[in-house]
């Protein structure tokens, strides 16, 4: 009789087995990485689900490129992979909407499982892509698609759903991390750790979506969508990048007790809405997203019932990401041994979305100045005017004639600092507005 147990089983008992077969689409850092993970783990993968997992089809773009695995997988009709009757779960890693999209939904039509990596397609489509997938009754997993490696996206649909969740966010995006961690700690111009980060392959030749905040902003959407039970609409996020972040912001941020992180931010307000927005932030040195450095990703979570929890690591590369995929492959197998149906994530209509004039934070703003005795005076009470009231003050002669002043606000409302900064622009010793950001609160 064949050992379960034992990853060297005789074919008899793999012939026994339930075979799962899979089309991979996409063969670049993700799906190359996928196949790799299920070739080189396969004899446990197969132990720990009880089917016979094989990847049958890999669908690319260019046929000419060399490949690290058997030429004949390959094809560049993606298509007809989806709609081949003999393949039973369809792994996509191209990215992107077109063609990623157009497949996908082509493969749920054809009653196939689909495990996908791809964030711009869940956050803009994944509502109607998961109605598609519980209507057949078949997987539509995503986990790789928030956070590389780090699992979070099962863990939010399954072992947290029972909180009620005031507040979640994340530090998504591991190129914009290593760009502010490199400004922070050296001290070095955007620009510059920007061109570095490009030559060590972190960010892409166009990185417009990692530092203007897309990626993130598609990562806590996704994110926002499982924990409030609907989809959020773009338009309802808030989104800025970090570009606008100078040196000089770190070093104002130290003196502060406050590092500069971009954060995407979910949170649920007491009427029932909720509110989502990625900027840059002043965290608090003492809360735990402030030591997340280089192209580290993580999520902190507070839920009603479980508190506060951070989870941490690689949010991108092959090999976490990969694992991200296969844990999802897994799930399909396992299910697909068991002849269970699918568990496709069911949504609510959206929440009403609130916007940023009624958030209430603490914020820090640079101000680049006439350098005289009354210059102070006047600042501080244009904002007081306006009830904004000042915590704590920073300032430097930059030089003859030209100071800088940096303050921190106390918590006020967005739409009444909006408008005393207005006024405080207007002021003739005022020559205009370095930066401003908003800050976090370590909670308790
Ligand atoms: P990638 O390295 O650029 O690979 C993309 C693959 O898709 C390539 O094999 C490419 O084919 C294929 N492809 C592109 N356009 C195609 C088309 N029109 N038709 C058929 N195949 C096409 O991308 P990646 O970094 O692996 O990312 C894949 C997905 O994973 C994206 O959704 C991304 O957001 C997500 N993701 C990536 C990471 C990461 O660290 N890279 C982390 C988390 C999630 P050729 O090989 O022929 O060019
Ligand atoms: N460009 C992304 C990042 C890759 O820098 O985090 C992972 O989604």
């Amino acid at each position: 009789m064949a050992n379960l147990l034992n990853p060297e089983r005789s074919s008899s008992a793999l012939n026994r087995l339930p075979q799962l077969r899979i089309g991979l689409l996409g063969f670049g850092t993700v799906g190359e990485g996928t196949y790799r993970m299920l070739e080189d783990n396969l004899a446990s993968i197969r132990r720990k689900t009880g089917a016979d997992l094989s990847v049958v089809r890999i669908g690319i773009r260019d046929e000419k490129k060399s490949r690290r695995a058997p030429r004949e997988l390959f094809t560049a009709d993606n298509m007809g992979i989806v709609i081949d009757p003999s393949i039973d779960l369809v792994v996509e890693a191209i990215g992107g909407i077109d063609p990623a999209l157009s497949l996908v939904e082509a493969a749920l039509d054809h009653g196939k499982s689909v495990v996908t990596a791809n964030k711009e397609m869940m956050a803009k489509h994944g509502a109607r892509l998961l109605e598609k997938a519980r209507a057949k009754q078949i997987d539509l997993h995503f986990e790789a698609a928030v956070g590389g490696g780090i699992p979070i996206v099962q863990v939010l649909k399954h072992q947290l759903a029972g909180n009620d969740v005031p507040m979640m966010m994340g530090i998504l995006n591991g190129t914009s991390n290593y760009i502010l961690t490199a400004m922070s700690q050296e001290g070095r111009p955007f620009d510059e750790v920007l061109a570095e980060a490009q030559l060590k392959g972190y960010a892409e030749a166009d990185p417009t979506n990692d530092v203007e905040g897309f990626d993130t902003m598609y990562k806590i959407s996704i994110l926002a969508s499982i924990v409030y039970g609907g989809p959020v609409p773009l338009e309802s996020v808030h989104r800025e990048g970090i570009t606008g972040v100078d040196a000089i912001d770190f070093e104002y941020a130290d003196v502060l007790g406050y590092t500069i992180k971009l954060l995407g931010v979910a949170e649920e307000l007491a009427d029932g809405s909720v509110r989502v927005r990625v900027h840059p932030a002043f965290v608090p040195k003492a809360h735990s997203l402030a030591s997340v450095n280089d192209v580290f990703n993580a999520v902190w979570f507070h839920g009603d019932f479980v508190g506060d929890l951070m989870f941490s690591g690689r949010g991108a590369g092959g090999d976490p990401t990969a694992s991200a995929v296969v844990g999802d492959v897994i799930d399909v197998a396992r299910n697909f041994a068991a002849k269970g149906t699918g568990s496709a994530l069911p949504f609510d209509p959206p929440r009403a979305a609130a916007g940023m004039d009624d958030l209430v934070s603490r914020i820090y703003v640079r101000l680049d100045v006439l350098d005289k005795p009354n210059t102070l005076g006047r600042i501080s009470t244009a904002f007081g005017d306006h009830n904004v009231g000042l915590a704590a003050m920073e300032m430097r002669t930059t030089d003859a004639n030209h100071g800088e002043i940096a303050f921190l606000t106390h918590p006020v409302r967005e739409a009444q600092f909006v408008a005393a900064l207005e006024a405080v622009e207007q002021l003739d010793v005022v020559y205009g507005v370095g930066n401003w950001i908003r800050a976090i609160e370590v909670t308790k």
